[in-house]
């Protein structure tokens, strides 16, 4: 791809900490210890770093992944990104605000939006376009619009045929892919997917993933992707991967998937393809294979197959 200036999200030196004792509290800011909360034992809470010192940067239209176990900081790192959680130390710039700025945070929040796991936290109105306008609605924008907005919206994720369906009614891809168009119609910069394909079925989560390409390469949206399905990650610009609040290493597919060590040390699997032609053990292709598409490139060089005539 051509290059880009990688400013549009950067991460400089962040750390976050959570209270070790309390899984439920996710919105302090990590900054400071509270002396208060646990005085009944005279004892500072303790906090634990869910993400240290931790530096990278994602470039305007870039799509970009995020991989590693669970619990090693993925979604830390998504809610740092849109302001959800501020750093406790270091920077987040994200869409040319510093986070840690309190006036800036719903630009930040509109201009990176987030899609979750679970649809079903997803979504509030009872009628799909309504669930799609709901933050139209909040922010105050003229019926007209909202009405415009809300078409576009649908039919850039492909369910203007479901605007008047109860969404509790809806495939879990079809409710992802009503919550990616309230986002949308928000009109955003940058999606941040955490693991948003995780509950669905192969059928839904092609849907979703063909909706977010589309995204990045039609509507020139910034993706990062969180993601364990290795085949979704074939095609990023950039890919990291976490390890225990860390960034272990950074690069193109071919960098991460032909690090052997890594690959084993984290028990990260290999895309499906990248798998079969790895079992093909006497043969050099010449060429890292991640995709089906890249597997036939592959067999057409080695072999002289030529299907086009
Ligand atoms: N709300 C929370 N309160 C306390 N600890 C948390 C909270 N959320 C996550 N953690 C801890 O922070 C670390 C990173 O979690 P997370 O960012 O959710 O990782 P991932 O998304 O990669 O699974 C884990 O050790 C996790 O237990
Ligand atoms: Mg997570």
């Amino acid at each position: 791809m051509e290059t880009t200036n990688k400013d549009f999200i950067i991460f400089q030196n962040v750390t976050f900490s959570y209270f070790d004792d309390d899984t439920d509290t996710a919105a302090d800011n990590g900054s400071q210890v509270d002396e208060t909360a646990a005085s009944d034992t005279h004892m500072p809470r303790k906090r634990k770093n869910a993400v240290e010192n931790v530096f990278f940067s994602v470039g305007s239209g870039e799509f970009v992944c995020i991989i590693g176990n669970n619990g090693s900081g993925k979604s830390t790192l998504a809610k740092l990104m849109n302001g959800l959680l501020v750093p406790g130390k270091g920077t987040v710039i994200s869409a040319g605000f510093d986070t840690k700025n309190d006036t800036d945070i719903w630009e930040v929040r509109r201009l990176v939006g987030i899609v979750f796991q679970n649809p079903d936290n997803q979504i509030i109105a009872t009628s799909v376009e309504d669930d799609v306008a709901f933050g139209l609605e909040n922010i105050g924008v003229p019926r007209d619009e909202m009405i415009r907005r809300v078409d576009e919206a649908l039919a850039v994720c492909g369910i203007s045929d479901l605007r008047q369906s109860e969404p509790h009614l809806l495939s879990g891809g079809q409710k992802q892919r009503v919550s990616i168009a309230g986002i949308i119609a928000m009109k955003p910069a940058c999606i941040v997917f955490d693991e948003s394909t995780a509950m669905l079925d192969p059928k839904g989560r092609q849907s979703v993933m063909d909706i977010i390409k589309k995204l990045n390469k039609e509507e020139h949206i910034t993706v990062v992707l969180i993601t364990h399905h290795m085949d979704e990650i074939v095609d990023a610009d950039n890919v990291i991967v976490m390890d225990k609040g860390r960034i272990v290493k950074e690069g193109s597919p071919a960098d991460i998937f032909s690090d052997k060590k890594l690959i084993s040390e984290l028990s990260l699997e290999l895309p499906p393809a990248a798998g079969v032609f790895e079992s093909i053990e006497n043969y050099d292709f010449g060429m890292t294979v991640l995709s089906p598409e890249q597997g036939v490139e592959a067999l057409m060089n080695k072999f002289n197959w030529n299907f086009g005539g």
